[in-house]
């Protein structure tokens, strides 16, 4: 499918978007009221004698526009045409979010289908006397990175396994200019990451320590990514059921949306120096795997007593995050699938920022909100963080209570923060947007690719000198 900004152009099918209160004739409002049209978001009606597809909005804010977008370009699936025509909304932002829901809303997973449907649609004109050369070039590349990252996620945990990742990462730096250096069982070993080897012991599927890295000539700041790369979570001996083990391949949906975040930076091109670090591992049972009251030295130096084996994300984030505080950077942030309490907490929608830095915490809810990822603040307090004692180590991989288990999966990842970086971090839970059971916003079944557009919004914030 080719989106194109023209001053005009012909096209099978005409796109309206219309409001209560958009000014329409007449005739067109007598023809809706017979078809029960009430201009909302939803709704659609296909006027065959004017060839004019008109599509409901609720409002003309940036939100409902971008999803509109994906709805239209869903709903056109069913018709056989090849091109059509929208116009445009006059504006930056309204038009990038339009170009936007279009190109994220149009993805599915057909890979392992063996008979393909066809699509008919190949051209989309968006008429506009200027030509928004910037929105359109944003919008295809923060699209293909995202729909990237969703087809990475989609992939079954047969194929997408550590090695695979690594692959595809070492792809990534062959297209464009960012170094890419992937850490075996060896690597794991040399660098203590003890924590990584005891979740990856029972699996015939290796791990992997995947970085790239993007470097600027002029760089304003160093911004390190850590993202959670389980390609499979059994839950290991701690045996998830069956109904919660399936969608389990989407564990490696953080160290996806590193890659996704890698690629659209690489093209972009901001000066801010990027560095993208995936644990990518398998969470498998076997005689050799970890067990509940393993002991377990991390490469920070922190002595952990497993009481979980399900609460393993933390334990590879936490060995990454030492490594991510030892490239000396001003920002880090990981994003991980971390618990089923952040769906709990939040719902299925919204993303959960943690951190130590309020300010950094509400600037990068902010920039999320604007992107039109929904994300939300769960705060930290001391009296959570003693639930992670341990009797017998430095601390427990669980708490010991069944309540806030997003925040104490956070304020365990904090234990591994040094001091100095404490005002330099945030975690983001994304367990519940990342994979949609049901279609909402602009995300089709399957992956959303979440986190993509929040960072690579944050990164564009730090170049812009925000
Ligand atoms: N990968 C899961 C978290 C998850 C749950 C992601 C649902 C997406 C949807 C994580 O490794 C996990 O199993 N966490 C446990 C932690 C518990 C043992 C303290 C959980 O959330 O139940
Ligand atoms: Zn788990
Ligand atoms: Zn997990």
């Amino acid at each position: 499918m080719n989106l194109y900004i023209k001053n005009n152009a012909e096209a099978d099918l005409e796109v309206l978007f219309v409001a209560k209160n958009s000014k329409i004739s007449q005739k067109e409002k007598k023809f809706f009221d017979i078809q029960g049209f009430s201009f909302k978001a939803g709704e659609s009606i296909f006027i065959q004698d004017s060839f004019r597809f008109y599509i409901g909005l609720d409002d003309f804010s940036i939100d409902s526009i971008r999803e509109a977008g994906a709805f239209l370009i869903k709903n056109l699936k069913k018709y056989n045409i090849k091109s059509i025509k929208i116009k445009g909304f006059g504006n930056r932002e309204k038009n990038y979010a339009l170009m936007l829901g279009i190109l994220l809303g149009d993805y599915e997973f057909n890979t392992y289908k063996t008979k393909n449907s066809k699509e008919s649609l190949k051209d989309i004109y968006i008429i506009e006397s200027s030509n928004f050369v910037d929105e359109i070039k944003k919008a295809k590349i923060l699209a293909s990175s995202i729909n990237f990252v969703r087809e990475i996620v989609n992939t079954p945990p047969n194929d997408c396994t550590p090695v695979k990742l690594a692959d595809i990462a070492k792809n990534i730096s062959k297209d464009y200019s960012i170094s890419c250096d992937v850490g075996d069982i060896k690597f794991l070993k040399k660098e203590k990451m003890n924590a990584i080897l005891a979740v990856a012991s029972a699996s015939p599927n290796e791990p992997r320590f995947i970085q790239l890295s993007y470097k600027p000539k002029k760089s304003k700041a160093k911004i390190v990514l850590v993202g959670k790369g389980l390609t499979y979570d059994t839950g290991g001996l701690s045996l998830k059921p069956a109904d919660y083990m399936t969608t389990m391949k989407a564990d490696k949906s953080g160290g996806c949306a590193v890659l996704g975040i890698m690629k659209a930076i690489a093209e972009l091109k901001p000066n801010v120096e990027v560095c993208g670090i995936i644990g990518a591992v398998e969470n498998a049972i076997s005689g050799n795997a970890y067990k509940p009251d393993d002991i377990l030295h991390t490469r920070e130096g922190v002595s952990v007593e497993v009481k979980n084996t399900d609460a393993e994300g933390r334990l590879v984030l936490a060995d990454c995050l030492s490594y991510a505080q030892d490239l000396k950077p001003d920002y880090i942030i990981d994003l991980a699938t971390l618990t089923g309490a952040c769906v709990v907490a939040l719902g299925e929608f919204s993303s959960g920022i943690m951190g130590y830095n309020d300010k950094l915490k509400r600037d990068f809810e902010n920039i999320a909100l604007k992107s039109g990822e929904l994300m939300a603040i769960l705060p930290f307090n001391k009296h959570l963080e003693k639930l992670l004692e341990s009797k017998n180590a430095d601390i427990s991989n669980i708490s010991s209570s069944r309540y806030g288990g997003a925040i104490t999966a956070g304020l365990f990842l904090g234990k591994f923060i040094r001091d100095e970086y404490k005002n330099s971090w945030l975690h983001l839970d994304i367990a519940g947007p990342a994979f949609i059971e049901k279609e909402w916003d602009v995300n089709p079944y399957g992956a959303s690719g979440v986190g993509v557009r929040s960072v690579v919004d944050f990164i564009l914030s730090i170049n812009n000198g925000a």
